[in-house]
């Protein structure tokens, strides 16, 4: 199988990046992590590509144009699919053309409720029942793509915000990677 060449996009801890990185060692994962890019220098998961060895870069979003130097090194790099893990940022149109559906996105919550940040303290605020997280097509609206696969539970009444997300997490882990090769394997 020739594996796709993919681009992780993070903003911090990683651990979602970790995860694909160790899945995509398996020869019968579709996707191969050609490049990382963080849009924080500092971002801890940064430390992962440099001990896989896999090429990254940093990006500055508040510069003119920063899609730009995003889209040659996609193109440099031959990248045909891209995972969203923990980007904090909005995908600039122009990118999501040039990657029509070739765009995922994970999300902690289960989608459509909760789009955009601080998905766990509004969950608890509003009482909810159930969380989860959501694998989704990135599209011009945020958090609003196509859903691919939602993993979720039943959130106890003694659970806080801290377990929500250790929760929700312990779920990216099995969704990304079966995201990926759900889409995958229609081809
Ligand atoms: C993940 O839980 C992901 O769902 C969330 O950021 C976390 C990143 O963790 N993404 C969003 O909130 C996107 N709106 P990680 O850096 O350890 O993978």
């Amino acid at each position: 199988m020739v594996k796709k060449r993919a681009c992780v996009f993070i903003s911090g801890k990683g651990s979602n990046l970790k995860n694909l990185i160790f899945h995509s060692r398996d020869n019968s994962f579709p996707i191969k992590i050609s490049l990382v890019i963080s849009n924080n220098r500092e971002a801890n998961g940064i430390n992962f590509a440099k001990k896989y060895k896999i090429p990254y870069l940093t990006i500055n979003t508040n510069k003119n144009n920063y899609e730009n130097k995003i889209l040659i090194n996609l193109k440099k790099f031959n990248i045909t699919f891209i995972c969203l893990a923990g980007y904090m940022k909005i995908i600039p149109n122009n990118l999501i053309m040039n990657y029509h559906k070739k765009i995922i996105n994970i999300h902690p919550s289960l989608l459509p409720k909760f789009k955009g940040l601080n998905t766990f303290t509004r969950m608890i605020k509003e009482k909810e029942k159930k969380a989860g997280c959501t694998v989704h097509y990135v599209s011009e609206k945020l958090d609003s793509g196509i859903s691919i696969i939602q993993k979720s539970f039943f959130i106890k009444n003694t659970d806080n915000e801290s377990d929500l997300k250790k929760k929700t997490q312990k779920l990216e882990y099995r969704a990304f990677p079966e995201a990926i090769i759900k889409i995958f394997r229609k081809y």
